[in-house]
């Protein structure tokens, strides 16, 4: 009943744009588990149970529900987890484990989390659905960037290759109208890393602004405890210590970690029976959980993207907040570190800290593009993609409402 009331709301919000025209295409850059990924199987190692896979064609790794039962989810995470190399300082998958990230260019597979396209597994479908029905057509000024989230920044130039041509693709498909970026979460960090490389003249020519919902510019907390006791899945509840071994190989569980210049150098974030840790304790940290490639993957993303230096494009920063996020974590010598700890929450919008979704202020100083921001308290990390306020927003961002303002 709630959900039809702001249906209607949409609706008729949405009519009024409607008079308007098309203005301009965006591209949508999802977070960490916002693309699908294939996998085909010739494996050489044996997988965890007899009932997994060894030999497949290719079929939807990342995401089926129908993998989620609490044993079968071993056979997911076992060809998810990435291998590290310590002298190339690189990840590949296991032997035998082919992987591709489909449908890059349109929208289709970051709509849903699951191909199977159920409601409960919506990701920007929602945002899509509304652009379609004021007259925007997928693949064509609504394009979509799935990369393999599992992996950092240092890990993806063949994917930051493909968006620069999906930017100025989309530009001439669009009789050369500059294009809106659109990430969520993790999304956000990825597309400064690349802004960071393209020229002023670049960014002027083909980039509208960039809108970022719900970005996490300093990291979170919450990716410490990934690391430490494993994290379920967010849309879905299975067991955090089975998925840990796939959530501590993935170098983007690093690369999301608390920054130092986000806590405070004495602010303790972790607790265990035995000593305190502070974001400058990582060394230690990864030693006491015996996971010492953890502080490799730390040291490693630490620095690809420097958070402090402006996008020098026009910004739209939409958050949520007041919702209880992960602030410091507390173990004791039964739970640390393979059962959950006691959470003191911090103010956030559950997944990221206000310090993070808020760390675009320091650039407001620093570029002479407008910066604008949007809090929408009580709204959560994920919900905020389904939020009228956000499909609004996004509505007059493309179709040039925004400007008249
Ligand atoms: C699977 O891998 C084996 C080697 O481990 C190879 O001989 C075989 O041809 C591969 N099968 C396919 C279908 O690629
Ligand atoms: C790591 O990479 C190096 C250089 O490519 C290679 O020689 C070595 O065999 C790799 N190590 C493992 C364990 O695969
Ligand atoms: C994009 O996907 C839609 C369905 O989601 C399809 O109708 C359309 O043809 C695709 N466009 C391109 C350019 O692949
Ligand atoms: C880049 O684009 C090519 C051609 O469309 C595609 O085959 C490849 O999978 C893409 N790679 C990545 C990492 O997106
Ligand atoms: C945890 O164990 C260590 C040594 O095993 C002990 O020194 C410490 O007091 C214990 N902590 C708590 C809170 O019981
Ligand atoms: C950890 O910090 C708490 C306060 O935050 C303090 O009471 C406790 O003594 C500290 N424990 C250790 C082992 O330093």
């Amino acid at each position: 009943m709630f959900g039809r009331l702001f249906f209607f709301f949409l609706i008729y919000t949405l009519h009024n744009i409607i008079a308007d025209d098309i203005r301009y295409p965006a591209i949508f850059i999802p977070g960490d588990g916002g693309s699908q990924i294939w996998a085909r199987l010739n494996r050489t190692l044996p997988p965890p149970h007899w009932f997994c896979s060894r030999h497949s064609d290719w079929f939807e790794l990342w995401l089926d529900v129908r993998l989620l039962s609490p044993e079968v989810i071993d056979c997911l995470v076992d060809n998810m987890r990435l291998l590290y190399n310590e002298t190339t300082k690189k990840t590949s998958n296991l032997e035998g484990v082919d992987i591709q990230i489909p449908g890059f260019g349109n929208t289709s597979t970051v709509e849903y989390f699951d191909a199977s396209g159920f409601s409960y597994s919506a990701y920007f479908a929602q945002i899509i659905k509304s652009l379609v029905t004021l007259g925007y057509t997928r693949g064509v000024n609504l394009r979509g960037a799935p990369y393999d989230f599992r992996r950092g920044v240092d890990e993806q130039d063949e994917f930051f290759d493909n968006f620069t041509k999906l930017v100025t693709d989309t530009y001439e498909l669009n009789n050369q109208t500059p294009v809106v970026i659109v990430t969520h979460s993790m999304g956000g960090p990825f597309a400064l890393y690349w802004l960071h490389k393209q020229t002023a003249a670049f960014k002027a020519k083909y980039i509208r602004s960039m809108v970022n919902i719900a970005a996490p510019w300093g990291g979170a907390i919450k990716a410490l405890r990934l690391m430490i006791s494993g994290d379920n899945i967010d849309v879905y509840v299975v067991s955090p210590y089975r998925v840990r071994p796939y959530q501590r190989s993935a170098p983007s569980t690093a690369f999301v970690m608390p920054n130092i210049n986000f806590w405070d150098k004495d602010e303790v974030v972790v607790v265990s029976g035995q000593r305190n840790y502070t974001v400058n304790d990582y060394e230690v940290l990864f030693n006491d959980i015996q996971f010492p490639t953890g502080y490799q993957y730390w040291l490693n993303n630490k620095d690809l993207v420097d958070e402090s230096r402006a996008p020098e494009v026009e910004l739209h920063e939409l958050y949520g907040s007041q919702m209880p996020t992960p602030g410091v974590l507390l173990y004791d010598n039964r739970t640390f570190p393979d059962l959950q700890p006691v959470v003191l929450p911090d103010n956030g919008d559950g997944t990221v800290n206000i310090r993070s979704l808020l760390g675009f202020k320091k650039w407001e100083s620093k570029q002479k593009q407008d910066i604008h921001s949007l809090e929408i308290p009580g709204v959560e990390h994920l919900a905020i993609l389904r939020h009228p306020t956000t499909i609004n927003y996004i509505a007059q961002v493309l179709t040039g409402q925004f400007d008249k303002k």
